[in-house]
């Protein structure tokens, strides 16, 4: 009754942001990502009879507060749909700095959702494990798979879920950290105001709509620039809307790698940033320019 598993970090190209159901977690939009090899979670799942409410560690340190409910009414779910009657030690190693918009909750609930089913000796296909994730935390659902990744946004548990699209393995993401401390409003929090702004929320689908059907065509023509650029000007419209709901999470300094990004790209080498729900700037560029 005990598994450890591992998933990588995701970081979304074609992004989610907002829910058209808060309690399955379905997303407004379909999303589209990479998928790093250099960030990930392991965890380990050990059900316990004994147990009367499940533990937590990570990184060795035991959580309690907000941090722990959130996980611990996270088993409650995954107890409720397979029928699972224990509580467990939870054990979870971050190769990632946490929580620093570098989208940590991606591989941390994939590798959670892995590890809470396969150490109750189930076995779920990648769909149904992606839904399992993303009830966890959206971005989870994309952590399932390697290289590119898309989340059909769906209609219902089962129907929302991530697959694999494709590897470009030229792609390289340098990520530049600039702030490594917890995010002050977290995402689930910030991208709930959106349902506060009609007007903005429709802007969001209908561009993120577009966003994505580009994006997918640029990924099958191999076009790189185009990839780019697409990635580049929606997390540029993410954070223009997320900024609108009275939320900012970019810096000075994420000003600064964006515009030394667009200025080493004038200079003819293929750059581009997107920034998540932090501070840090990640650049998409192909492995031979890193
Ligand atoms: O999975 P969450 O609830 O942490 O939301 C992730 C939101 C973004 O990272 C900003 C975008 C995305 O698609 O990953």
């Amino acid at each position: 009754m005990k598994h450890t598993a591992k998933a990588n970090v995701n970081i979304a190209l074609v992004k989610y942001w907002g829910k058209k159901d808060i309690e399955w977690n379905l997303p407004l939009t379909s999303s589209l990502s990479l998928t790093l090899d250099a960030f990930y979670t392991e965890t380990t799942v050990a059900y316990d009879p004994k147990l009367t409410q499940d533990q937590l560690f990570i990184d060795d340190v035991e959580i309690t507060g907000g941090e722990f409910l959130r996980v611990s009414k996270y088993m409650d779910k995954v107890r409720k749909l397979y029928n699972i009657p224990y509580y467990a030690v939870i054990h979870s190693y971050n190769f990632v700095p946490k929580k620093a918009g570098l989208a940590s909750s991606s591989s941390a609930f994939a590798a959670l959702a892995y590890a809470a089913t396969k150490a109750y000796n189930l076995e779920l296909d990648k769909k149904e494990l992606s839904s399992l994730a993303r009830l966890g935390s959206g971005s989870a659902s994309r952590s399932i798979y390697e290289g590119l990744a898309v989340w059909h946004e769906g209609s219902d548990h089962l129907t929302s879920y991530a697959e694999h699209l494709t590897n470009m393995d030229d792609l390289a993401l340098i990520v530049c950290l600039i702030d490594e401390s917890p995010k002050k409003v977290n995402s689930t929090e910030a991208m709930n105001r959106l349902n506060d702004y009609p007007d903005l929320k429709e802007l969001w689908v209908l561009s993120t709509k577009d966003a994505f059907n580009d994006m997918k065509d640029a990924i099958i023509e191999n076009d790189f620039e185009r990839i780019g650029g697409i990635a580049e000007s929606h997390a540029s419209l993410m954070h223009y809307i997320i900024q609108e709901t009275g939320v900012s999470y970019l810096t000075d300094a994420s000003f600064k790698v964006m515009d030394l990004t667009e200025k080493i790209r004038n200079e003819g080498i293929p750059v581009y940033y997107t920034m998540d729900a932090g501070a840090n700037v990640k650049i998409l560029t192909k492995k031979k320019y890193v």
